[in-house]
């Protein structure tokens, strides 16, 4: 891919459960550089959890937050392993800031990898009440959310070690 950005940042981006957390562990430790997770940044931010976000602002709030540390992550720091939130490039103006910002990298995965990888998991709201429906009916609606990445990785049948190497590969 033809990279404008002058950045040396890698952003994972992808839907909830393709392992961004795992993988951008990885990759940072291999490359040395800083792994930041955009929802604990958002979580630190304002002081309360996701769950409690959602419930006591709504979904919005959460992603004015999620853009006001995505635009503070990518201003004020280099050669970084962003993991975002699944629903951060829900939003025209952040898969700009991503663009400018880094490598940008998508983690896919089949539905049963993803339900398989988040059951029985209490801090992500749009999963609660049935998970797997839920799951199903997001991948629709964001079925061609994730395409502007500057790479694409389905880690359906790799482990978190595979994606990173497979990354590293295109990124370097
Ligand atoms: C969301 C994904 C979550 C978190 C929030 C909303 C989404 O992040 O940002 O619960 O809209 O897909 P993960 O992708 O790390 O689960």
């Amino acid at each position: 891919a033809a990279l404008n950005q002058t950045k040396e940042n890698i952003i994972l981006i992808g839907m909830m459960g393709t392992g961004k957390s795992t993988v951008g562990e990885i990759l940072a430790a291999q490359l040395g550089y800083a792994l930041v997770d955009l929802d604990a940044v958002v979580v630190a931010t304002a002081g309360m959890t996701i769950p409690e976000m959602f419930e006591l602002h709504g979904e919005v709030y959460f992603r004015e937050a999620e853009t006001a540390a995505l635009r503070s992550v990518l201003t004020s720091g280099d050669r970084q392993i962003i993991a975002t939130g699944g629903g951060a490039v829900l939003k025209p103006l952040n898969c700009e800031l991503m663009v400018d910002g880094g490598y940008v990298v998508a983690l896919t995965a089949e539905a049963e990898a993803i339900i398989d990888r988040v059951k029985g998991d209490s801090n992500r709201p749009l999963l609660a009440g049935n998970a797997e429906e839920r799951i199903r009916a997001i991948l629709e609606e964001r079925k061609h959310a994730y395409e502007f990445a500057h790479c694409t990785v389905n880690t359906s049948s790799l482990n978190a070690e595979e994606v990173a190497q497979q990354i590293l590969t295109h990124y370097r």
